[in-house]
């Protein structure tokens, strides 16, 4: 949902060029975020303005524009200290447009500008305190009542530094956000902050850091009520002068030569540093002198002294497109691997024995709960979809799944022994942010299933498993699916570990995990052959995908990833619903595909094909290999390997996302981006 790539470097010289190259690939790293329009902001030649170039559309445009707006020779000479901005949009407040595009300015001499990621949701106050003041708005933006606000603070308090007065304008908002401020008042400065949504600090230096932790700064005890007075009902008092936060204990100590970047994840600072501080919500991180420090105005009793500097695990590699012509692809290709790096170091097939080291401590105090909930949009809930009744079956729990914002607009009843998954590759998205924030106020255990390492659902879970699928880039999710999906797998199989009575089928479920790989890629041989059916159905309106049991949430997995990429209608069918309504849709022209595998609901699988087929439809089977009764049924056929019935839905999931990315590519649509959406949904 919108991404901020900053950079700054500090005795390092670099030429405006290079400086505007580093934001244009920081923004391309993070295009999958959000791709409506763009904008970068940079110090003029004389140093004394800054100047703004933003387009509609993806990064290209900008990219183009950037390259005619500052081909003179003037822009190739080095500047030995610079800080520049950059932002990629996926648009909530305003049409995508220049004027609502990224960085937003305070004022005609863009004194401050602003780029921001979330909703600030009290900007309708903020808007007619600051109009009050005399402030002209010129777009439909929550964030441009950022940069005036601040540039209100600076006119009053003149004497304020540059983390001062962002440090004072953050306690005015409400929402989420995450956000940069550029100013050419505070020359080769850079401040930003979070709130709810993820912000990560990239430090580079040519001799290692002296230390490993940036210790926090705290402000003196702040009276709450005070920062609050611009809040209730658009009220538009006075603005409150907060206390400021102590500013003269040391903090990092002096580096000579350093480059930072500030970025909404990891994948834009990889290839310049694998060395990140995670900002928290509420921290305040500022440059100022080529010194990173990092505020806070308020200390509470278990706040740590220090930000962590940590080391990525990622590898360059994982976020380039190699061979391959998308992301999506090349993800849908690496699940062979990704389903491994699931289980690896977890599952001992010699032994026959699990180890989630993320959650072992609470397996006991599991084992006690109520029952499971199982957490998560989209293809997250998906996952949760497609495991459920094997954790019923291993855990002899109640398991409910629910959509996150279902979940939320319910307000669903939650106890203290209640055991809450929060399933999310982001783990930013934030409607299972919210609900897991819920059912953590009402003394739920909280279990994070997520792939991304420092993200909020991971930082606020009490326990948790990561998928470790790596990177997944294209909007589209595929690899992380097949990771989830294992991963309440490998759950399911610790909860009955010691249940003598189901030791033969955890035992069956083991090999079909040792031998999942090589089935994967079996699977995957099928792409040429999903690729001619793609070709009969690109042209079609609409596809319904049906199954039942193991099945069904692949069926619900496949029509959202038809829906996303393709802008097909698809829906995911149940089987046993087809007669109580669906079945009226079926005729010789409409477009079906039906899962039908050698499980306990062949036979009703099974009738359901020739309810289909008796009123002229013919579908296209996916079925297992050689099952020669079921292929008769149709001409058109996908075959996969034979695996337990609880795992069947790994297999069946990889052909459904081969045909959607094949129709989407025949479709001509943008298969990495597809339109109106983005990766990580930081917004309610
Ligand atoms: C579909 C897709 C989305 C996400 C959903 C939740 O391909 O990717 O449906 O699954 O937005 O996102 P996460 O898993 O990041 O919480």
């Amino acid at each position: 949902m919108c991404g901020i790539f900053a950079y700054l470097n500090y005795l390092t010289p670099k030429s405006r060029q290079e400086v505007l190259d580093l934001l244009v690939t920081g923004l391309k790293r993070l295009e999958y975020r959000g791709y409506d329009s763009t904008g970068v902001a940079i110090d003029s030649l004389d140093n004394k303005d800054i100047v703004m170039v933003k387009r509609t559309g993806k990064v290209k445009v900008l990219e183009d524009a950037i390259k005619e707006h500052f081909s003179g020779g003037e822009y190739s000479e080095p500047v030995l200290t610079h800080m520049g901005i950059a932002h990629t949009r996926w648009a909530t407040h305003g049409v995508p447009c220049e004027r609502n595009s990224h960085p937003q300015r305070s004022d005609e001499g863009n004194s401050f500008v602003v780029v921001h990621n979330g909703i600030i949701t009290n900007y309708n106050d903020v808007k007619t305190f600051l109009s009050k003041k005399g402030y002209e708005f010129e777009s439909e933006t929550d964030t441009e009542v950022f940069a005036k606000l601040v540039h209100h603070l600076w006119k009053k308090h003149p004497n304020y530094s540059f983390r001062e007065l962002v440090e004072q304008a953050i306690q005015q908002v409400e929402g989420a956000f995450a956000i940069a401020v550029k100013s050419k008042h505070f020359p080769g400065e850079c401040v930003a902050s979070r709130r709810s949504s993820p912000l990560l600090v990239g430090i580079k230096t040519k001799t290692r850091l002296a230390t490993d932790h940036i210790p926090i700064l705290y402000g003196k005890d702040v009276d709450s009520s005070k920062a609050s007075e611009l809040r209730p009902h658009g009220q538009t008092r006075e603005l409150p002068v907060l206390p400021r936060s102590d500013s003269t204990s040391e903090f990092m100590p002096e580096q000579k030569e350093v480059e930072y970047f500030f970025a909404s994840d990891a994948s834009a600072v990889i290839e310049h540093t694998n060395r990140v501080i995670y900002l928290e919500d509420d921290d305040v991180a500022a440059v100022r002198n080529g010194i990173l420090s990092i505020h806070r105005l308020k200390k509470s009793l278990d706040d740590p002294h220090a930000r962590e500097i940590t080391t990525l695990k990622m590898e360059i590699q994982q976020i380039m497109k190699g061979n391959y012509e998308y992301f999506m692809q090349k993800e849908i290709f690496e699940q062979p691997d990704s389903v491994v790096n699931t289980m690896r170091g977890r599952v001992r097939f010699d032994g026959q024995s699990i180890v989630l080291g993320g959650i072992k401590d609470y397996i006991p105090e599991i084992k006690r709960c109520r029952r499971l909930m199982l957490i998560g949009c989209g293809t997250s809930y998906h996952s949760a979809v497609a495991t459920r009744q094997l954790l019923e079956e291993l855990t002899e729990l109640p398991v409910m799944v629910e959509l996150a914002s279902d979940f939320l607009d319910r307000n669903t009843p939650i106890f203290r022994d209640d055991v809450c998954f929060f399933i999310s590759q982001s783990g930013e998205t934030a409607d299972t942010l919210m609900a897991l924030r819920y059912c953590k106020q009402r003394g739920a255990l909280i279990v994070g299933i997520t792939n991304t390492v420092g993200s909020s659902i991971c930082r606020e879970s009490h326990c948790g498993v990561h998928i470790n699928a790596g990177p997944e880039i294209g909007v589209a999710s595929t690899k992380a699916y097949t990771s989830q999906f294992i991963s309440l797998v490998m759950f399911a199989l610790v909860m009955s570990e010691d249940r003598l009575s189901l030791q033969q089928r955890r035992l069956e479920i083991l090999q079909g995990l040792s031998k999942l790989a090589e089935q994967i890629r079996e699977v995957l041989k099928l792409d040429n052959k999903v690729r001619e059916l793609a070709k009969d159905l690109y042209q079609h309106k609409s596809l319904l995908i049906m199954g039942r049991g193991y099945n069904f949430a692949t069926c619900l997995e496949g029509a959202l990833k038809v829906k996303e990429l393709t802008y097909m209608h698809s829906e995911g069918i149940m089987a046993g619903e087809l007669k109580h309504g669906p079945l009226a849709l079926v005729d010789d022209s409409m477009p079906v595909l039906m899962i039908v595998l050698r499980d306990p609901v062949y036979v009703k699988c099974m009738n359901a094909l020739q309810q289909v087929t008796s009123r002229k439809g013919c579908p296209i089977i996916i079925c297992e290999e050689g099952d020669e009764e079921t292929k008769t049924f149709s001409s058109r056929h996908l075959e996969i390997p034979r695996t337990v019935d609880c795992l069947q839905g790994i297999l069946t999931v990889i052909p459904m996302q081969l045909l959607s990315y094949h129709i989407a590519v025949l479709r001509g649509c943008d298969v990495d981006c597809p339109r109106n959406l983005a990766k990580s949904v930081t917004v309610e």
